[in-house]
């Protein structure tokens, strides 16, 4: 229905993906790749403003690629790639530096929570959102599914391309985020959002062994069996909301409102449940993890297909902003 429509998206490799990142972001990549010519990536260059271990970083961009696939990316629909092998997003981004003032970029939320947590803020954390405006622009995005945290950067996207086609003239498409409203941000086992930061993560191909471990340690308080409980204030009950479905959910929510559940029972039926959601994209990324190797020439195929695509519309910006002379 969407055929020649554009969506693009990417997820940074530093680390393990959590079951936030794939209900708030991943699962929309999978569900919309037969609608819109899609362009999923691996945002290494975001990665290195956090990540600067060379081994762990080439061990993570493997690892997401097949992550990618274990959930159902197909790559002879989906170009997929990694952000690295697209070059243009670097020059493109210092095309947007010029254009962008510093007091707007201070605004942004990622930057003002980097300047309260860490002494020396990067300029690379400083400057994330036009990288992220140039791997979404330069592919000529109509949409990119994102998680609610990323609003304000796609709003800044959008700032930047309305500014750049003011400046220069109409080169770049003003795209549209997509956000589950009924996902919004998951929240992980401390009732915080759900982050690699704060340790409070279910990994997406955990062990049940560390979905059991993750679970129980969600904090409670002491409320015994038979006391009512607030469901609502629960950070168990909060992740059943994802995991626990049909007439399980609504007894559990009767019962925790009338009293005769305990949060180790809840906890019990939260382990079960995740266990039986995330073992068969468990094993299947344990079968194409056996083939590396094809997964990298998934890569670098997509990479190629990605660059020429930015390679066309930077000849397009070069020409607007007036260098390209010959
Ligand atoms: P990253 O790697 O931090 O997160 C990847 C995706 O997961 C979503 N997400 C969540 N959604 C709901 N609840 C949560 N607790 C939660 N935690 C993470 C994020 O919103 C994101 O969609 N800046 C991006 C990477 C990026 C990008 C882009 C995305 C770079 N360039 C261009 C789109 C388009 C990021 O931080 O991803």
């Amino acid at each position: 229905m969407n055929k020649e429509r554009i969506l693009v998206s990417g997820v940074q490799p530093t680390g393990r993906l959590h079951i936030g990142n794939y209900l708030g972001a991943m699962k929309q990549f999978v569900e919309l790749q037969n609608d819109y010519e899609s362009y999923i990536f691996i945002a290494d260059l975001h990665a290195l403003t956090t990540l600067q271990n060379p081994k762990e970083l080439s061990e993570n961009i493997v690892d997401i690629a097949t992550d990618y696939l274990a959930i159902g990316l197909n790559p002879d629909r989906v170009t997929l790639f990694k952000q690295s092998d697209v070059p243009q997003v670097t020059e493109l981004a210092w095309i947007f530096n010029t254009i962008t003032t510093v007091p707007y970029l201070m605004r942004a939320h990622a930057f003002k929570d980097a300047e309260a947590n860490r002494s020396e803020v990067n300029v690379g954390t400083f400057d994330y959102p036009l990288l992220m405006a140039a791997d979404i622009l330069i592919q000529d995005a109509d949409v990119v599914p994102v998680g609610l945290d990323q609003k304000q950067h796609i709003e800044i996207t959008r700032d930047v391309a309305l500014k750049f086609n003011r400046i220069f003239g109409d080169v770049f498409r003003v795209p549209e985020p997509l956000i589950l409203e009924n996902v919004q941000t998951i929240l992980g086992t401390d009732g915080r959002k759900m982050s690699k930061s704060y340790k409070n993560t279910i990994s997406l191909f955990s062990t049940d062994t560390e979905i059991q471990e993750a679970v129980m340690k969600i904090p409670t308080d002491s409320k015994g069996v038979n006391e009512p409980k607030d469901p609502d204030k629960d950070n168990i009950f909060a992740l059943h909301k994802y995991f626990t479905e049909g007439p399980e959910f609504g007894e559990l929510r009767d019962k925790y409102e009338a009293g005769g559940v305990g949060y180790r029972e809840s906890k019990e039926i939260l382990i079960k449940n995740i266990i039986s959601f995330i073992s068969p994209l468990r094993e299947k990324r344990n079968k194409l993890a056996e083939k590396p190797k094809e997964i990298i020439e998934i890569l670098k195929a997509g990479g190629e297909k990605a660059r020429k695509r930015a390679e066309e519309k930077m000849k397009e910006v070069r020409e607007k902003i007036g260098v390209n002379i010959y």
